[in-house]
């Protein structure tokens, strides 16, 4: 099974994480059934940004974005190149290194 392995996040993770998942689970949800809180404002169907996540290793593994996806990318906290949404991302057969962004447009406005 692939590994996931989370850098550290100082909320969800501070010391980091590897986790192990199956090839077709988002990476939404293996991070919530392995108890890494990451938000899911809509329930995983791709219309909030808050399970935004930035591929630092094995993005071209991954399903490529669809247009939803790239669209709602772009109002995301933080976003960067390998920007994906956690709940559209595929796991394949190759391991993968995420970050969680700092903040989430839920604590963007909380915060602003
Ligand atoms: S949980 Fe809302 S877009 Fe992923």
């Amino acid at each position: 099974m692939p590994i996931i392995k989370i850098l550290p996040h100082a909320e969800y993770c501070p010391q980091g994480a590897e986790i192990s998942a199956s090839a077709g689970t988002s990476i939404c949800e293996a991070l919530l059934e392995n108890h890494i809180a990451i938000e899911h404002a809509c329930d995983m169907s791709c219309a909030c940004t808050t399970c935004h996540v930035i591929v630092r290793a094995g993005l071209a593994s991954l399903n490529p974005a669809q247009e939803e996806e790239e669209d709602l990318l772009d109002r995301a906290w933080g976003l960067e190149p390998n920007s994906r949404l956690s709940c559209q991302t595929i796991l394949a057969q190759q391991d993968v290194t995420v970050e969680i962004p700092k903040y989430s447009i839920n604590h963007a406005k909380e915060n602003h």
